[in-house]
């Protein structure tokens, strides 16, 4: 197939040298543009055959006459998905999730390790010079569930059991995974699920099957005291809900990497709520140099005409 001009989209402004020099190097012969602005893209979208990108509002792909295919620089597509503009020979291929999932296992380490260690009541003793003993407690102690176990999940809770924590999971579709002692599968079986759990570890997709599926009802079906870990995509819980099963003990501490909208406005009330943890959407950063041996790969199986990995199935919505 003729290689046609690709664009590369970030608006992250250090990103983009390292994009150019790994993907300049990987692909010597092919012309590439660099854009980290509407501006800065309109002039190469009449041309550009190859998208490769993210952060970009879905209207931009329908002013793209001659695009085939556009690859996502990130695991989600959810944000591009339901305007999808684009006629149907028009592939779309999302990153490898066992790509990001390492960075995003750590995270979620950190966040059950700090409550168990507790960091924040030894600083609060240290900032008085208090020598009183506290005990910590152990993860070896912890059920955590996994709610989504596709590649990022399964990651995760491998890591989280070599450690020693029971470890189960909940998915909406039938499979098995090795790294869980048990699967439970469909929103019938959520109750069951969540009332084991000390910890609630969300990897969910959004889609219209998991946009706020944890409503108040399901959130009330967790063990009071939950900590609720949400690394995939605030839509899936409703913010409201979250905040009065904080508000009566029946969440501990959620902590939060991903918001319905994003930004997280400053009126919102998480920003004040002591019993949660906001980080503003970092936990699975897109690195290039994790990332652009996907894309590479994936550019020769498009030009060789070869099936693409990581295809989105439009219907399933990840
Ligand atoms: C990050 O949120 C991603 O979609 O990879």
């Amino acid at each position: 197939m003729q290689a046609g001009p690709i664009l590369v989209y970030s608006e992250y402004t250090a990103d983009l040298p390292r994009f150019e020099r790994l993907l300049s190097a990987a692909l010597p012969e092919a012309e590439i543009h660099y854009a980290r602005s509407l501006d800065e893209a309109i002039p190469h979208l009449e041309r550009a055959t190859i998208f490769y990108g993210w952060g970009f509002p879905a209207e931009f792909l329908s002013k793209m006459p001659k695009l085939r295919w556009v690859q996502k620089m990130g695991a989600g597509v959810d944000d591009i998905i339901d305007a999808w503009p684009c006629r149907p020979e028009v592939i779309l291929t999302r990153t490898d999730g066992k790509l990001i999932a390492p960075r995003m296992s750590e995270y979620v380490l950190g966040a059950i390790l700090n409550r168990s260690v507790r960091f924040d009541l030894a600083r609060r003793q240290q900032a008085h010079r208090q020598w009183n003993f506290f005990e910590i407690g152990t993860i070896r102690s912890l059920t955590i569930g996994i709610a989504g176990v596709g590649e990022i999940g399964t990651m995760i809770a491998a890591t989280l059991r070599l450690l020693g924590a029971q470890v189960i999971g909940w998915r909406r579709t039938r499979a098995s995974s090795p790294e869980l002692e048990k699967i439970f599968v469909g929103n019938a079986a959520l109750p069951e699920f969540l009332g084991r759990c000390d910890v609630v570890v969300l990897v969910l997709p959004l889609t219209s099957a998991t946009r706020r599926l944890f409503d108040a009802d399901v959130i009330d079906c967790c063990r009071p005291g939950v900590h609720l870990i949400n690394v995939g995509r605030g839509g899936v819980v409703d913010e409201q809900a979250l905040l009065r099963a904080i508000e009566g003990g029946r969440v501990g501490h959620a902590t939060l990497d991903v918001f319905r909208t994003e930004p997280l406005p400053q009126e919102h009330p998480f920003w004040t709520n002591p019993h949660i943890t906001i980080t503003p959407h970092v936990c699975g950063p897109l690195v290039p140099a994790d990332v652009v041996p996907h894309f590479v790969s994936n550019h020769a199986a498009f030009l060789a005409g070869k099936p693409l990995m990581h295809v989105v199935d439009l219907d399933r919505q990840y």
